[in-house]
C-alpha cells in the first residue's frame, strides 16, 4: 500500500501520519523531516537545502525526488509506505510515476487535507516540535502534559525557524502555486479522497483510517 498524504502546510499531515504509521505498521517517508536531518548534520545536501527551507521555499526537484527514490528501495518500504510532504511540484509528481514504474509498483490513494488558511496560520505559528523523536505539539489544540517537554520521550520542544508568520506566509504562496496543481494531477486518474482537516485530530484520524481500511490488502 503506498498513500500519499497531501495538503497545505499546517494541514496536519505530520499529525495524522504519526497515528498512521502505527496503526497500519507501513514504512515514513518525510521529506521535511529528511531534509531537517540533513541541515541538522550540517552534510552537503543540508547546507544546500538550508537556503531554501528558511525562506520557505522548495528544495529543487531532482534533490528531493533523488532522497526518495533511494529511500524508496528500503526493506521496511516493501509493504508499503506514506510519503508526507512529496511530492510537492508536478515535476516530482512525474519523478515519482517514472520510479514506481521501474519498480513495478503504483500509488493507491492521494489523501488530500483540506483545512481553511486562517486556521492554517494559527496551527503553523503554535507548533512545537520535539528535538529528539521530532514528534508535534500546539501550544493550544494539542499540548504537552509539561510545557516545552516531549510526552513521548521527554525530549525538549522547540519552535521550527519556518514558523515564523513571515515564513509561513510564504510557504501558503509557494503551496498555492506548486502544489495544488497535484490535485487535479492526481484527479485525472481518480486517486484522489478529500478529507476536511478542519475539525478535531482523533475524528479526522478515524476518517482516514477508514480510507486507508480500503486500501488495505
Ligand atoms: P515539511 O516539513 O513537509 O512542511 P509542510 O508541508 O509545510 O508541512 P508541515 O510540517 O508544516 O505541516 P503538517 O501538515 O505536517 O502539519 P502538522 O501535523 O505538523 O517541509 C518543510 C520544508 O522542507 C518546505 O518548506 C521545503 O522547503 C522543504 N521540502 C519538504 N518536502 C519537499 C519537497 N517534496 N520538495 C521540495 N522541498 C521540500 O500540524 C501543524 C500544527 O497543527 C501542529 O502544531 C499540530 O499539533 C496542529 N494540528 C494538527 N492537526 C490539527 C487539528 N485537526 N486541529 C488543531 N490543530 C492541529
Amino acid at each position: 500500500m503506498l498513500i500519499i498524504l497531501l495538503g497545505p502546510p499546517g494541514a496536519g499531515k505530520g499529525t495524522q501520519a504519526e497515528r498512521l504509521v502505527k496503526k497500519f505498521n507501513l514504512a515514513y517517508i518525510a521529506t521535511g523531516d529528511i531534509l531537517r536531518a540533513a541541515v541538522k548534520s550540517g552534510s552537503p545536501l543540508g547546507q544546500e537545502a538550508r537556503i531554501y527551507m528558511e525562506k520557505g521555499q522548495l528544495v529543487p526537484d531532482e534533490v528531493v525526488v533523488g532522497i526518495v527514490s533511494e529511500r524508496l528501495t528500503a526493506s521496511d518500504c516493501r509493504d508499503g509506505a506514506i510519503l508526507d510532504g512529496f511530492p510537492r511540484t508536478v515535476a516530482q509528481a512525474q519523478a515519482l510515476d517514472e520510479v514506481l514504474r521501474e519498480m513495478g509498483r503504483q500509488i493507491d490513494r492521494v489523501v488530500y487535507i483540506a483545512v481553511d488558511e486562517e486556521e492554517l496560520i494559527t496551527r503553523l505559528t503554535g507548533r512545537r516540535v520535539c528535538r529528539e523523536c521530532a514528534a508535534t505539539y500546539h501550544i493550544k489544540f494539542n499540548a504537552p502534559r509539561v510545557r516545552n517537554v516531549c510526552d513521548q520521550c521527554g525530549g525538549e520542544l522547540y519552535q521550527r525557524e519556518d514558523d515564523s508568520l513571515s515564513t509561513v506566509q510564504e510557504r501558503l504562496v509557494v503551496y498555492r502555486e506548486q502544489t495544488t496543481p497535484l490535485i487535479d494531477y492526481y484527479g485525472r486518474s481518480d486517486l484522489v479522497t478529500e478529507i476536511d482537516g478542519n475539525g478535531d485530530i482523533e475524528q479526522i484520524f478515524s476518517e482516514i483510517s477508514s480510507v486507508f481500511e480500503v486500501e488495505s490488502p
